[in-house]
């Protein structure tokens, strides 16, 4: 009889910001005249910018067109493509990375949820806690975690390191020692950050121990502050211990797009095996590469052009986190993050539990916010608000949390 893979029934509730849209569902049934402002998911709000749009309808174009028409497209990634981000995003940063080490998908959290598989099930897994829960899920669905328990609502077998207000929520290296080691700079969901120096200890330590870093970087471009990397292969040494995470949804508003990159450095190996070509190996089996168009607009972010707009629209971003950190901070919370990330982590008030929080503040102000336990135990009594909505809804909903 066919059977189901029976790690997918440990998987205790449903996603997280599946969970939290069926709740705010539910109260906008209930209260259909509140209007509600949704500082949840971390999902952005404005139009693409111009030069992505030209690119989009050029595109478009040659694709009605036999003589310019485009169909599979190479499944490691476009060369117009890969070239533009070899140059743009490590090269020109000093960064030892070349076009046909990055791998061209459609997203960060596909590629974050994936790449698990090209490792043995044996391995260990060390995350901050609190974490993006994807990476966790993915490799409960994998069988690496071990069991749940619901009282303190870890995995037996994966390794937490606690990203706490004592630490600066900066994870400490950890007691046992992992395979893998999931970390993600600037922070989602704490907002925080850490340094070169800091980093490099992390790949220091990857590299003695024989563990691999999978390193998402996919809000880089809010990095406002001088010695905060923009990528991992900015430390040395991390060509043979790091897998790097790009997402052009932050950078560039693509959430509604899809396009991302997994870089794998030729050196990189676990044991005596090469993971440049397992990965190649998986991405041309299961994948067929993002579309030709979005592609082009993904060129079009590296553009003069492109650049220009998209900074403006980071900082429209990092206005509205700017927003909501003074704006709470003047009304007596405890807030940190929104400098070098589009996320604002708030304590929350009077003990409140996280849920408990959400709950009132959904209900009393009619903001949707993401409560910090369900990233991770040490999440809970936070709560985490993004800065990727409107100006205006920002400046509302904070108001109305002042007044609270
Ligand atoms: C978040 O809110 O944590 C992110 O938007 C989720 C994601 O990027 O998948």
């Amino acid at each position: 009889m066919v059977k189901v893979n029976d790690n997918y029934l440990k998987l205790p509730g449903s996603y997280l910001f599946s969970t939290i849209g069926k709740k705010v569902a539910a109260f906008s049934t209930e209260h259909p005249d509140k209007k509600i402002i949704r500082l949840g998911i971390g999902d952005v709000t404005q139009p693409l910018a111009p030069a992505i749009i030209t690119a989009l309808h050029g595109a478009v174009d040659e694709m009605a067109d036999a003589a310019t028409f485009h169909g599979y497209a190479p499944d490691l990634g476009y060369e117009f493509l890969r070239n533009a981000i070899a140059k743009n995003d490590y090269q020109d940063r000093g960064c030892d990375i070349a076009a046909d080490e990055i791998f061209v998908s459609d997203g960060a959290k596909c590629d974050s949820s994936n790449i698990q598989e090209i490792f043995s099930l044996d391995n260990k897994i060390a995350v901050c806690d609190p974490v993006y829960p994807v990476y966790v899920d993915s490799n409960v669905m994998a069988g690496r975690t071990g069991t749940w328990d619901p009282k303190t609502e870890t995995w037996s077998d994966v390794i937490y390191m606690p990203c706490t207000a004592e630490n600066d929520f900066a994870p400490e290296l950890p007691k046992e020692t992992p395979d893998l080691i999931y970390l993600c700079f600037p922070n989602n969901p704490t907002g925080s950050t850490i340094t070169k120096d800091q980093l490099q200890v992390w790949i220091d330590y990857a590299n003695k121990v024989g563990a691999i870093i999978i390193y998402d970087a996919a809000y880089e471009a809010y990095i406002s502050e001088e010695n905060v990397p923009h990528s991992i292969y900015e430390c040395e040494g991390a060509r043979t211990c790091a897998i790097e995470l790009r997402s052009f949804s932050k950078n560039a508003g693509f959430t509604g797009v899809r396009l991302g990159f997994t870089v794998i450095p030729k050196e990189l190996k676990a044991g005596e095996t090469n993971l440049h070509p397992l990965w190649a190996r998986r991405h041309g089996t299961k994948y067929n590469g993002a579309p030709y168009i979005v592609q082009r607009a993904g060129e079009a972010v590296y553009s003069p052009e492109g650049k220009v707009q998209l900074k403006e629209q980071v900082a429209y971003y990092m206005n509205n986190a700017k927003v909501i950190y003074e704006g709470l901070k003047s009304a007596g919370y405890t807030v940190s993050g929104g400098v070098n990330a589009p996320y604002i982590w708030l304590k929350t008030p009077d003990k409140m539990t996280s849920w408990e929080f959400f709950d009132y503040l959904l209900e009393k102000a009619n903001v949707v916010g993401t409560p910090g336990s369900g990233f991770g135990p040490s999440g809970e009594g936070y709560f985490r608000l993004t800065a990727f909505g409107s100006y205006d809804n920002t400046v509302e909903a904070i108001e109305r949390m002042k007044a609270l």
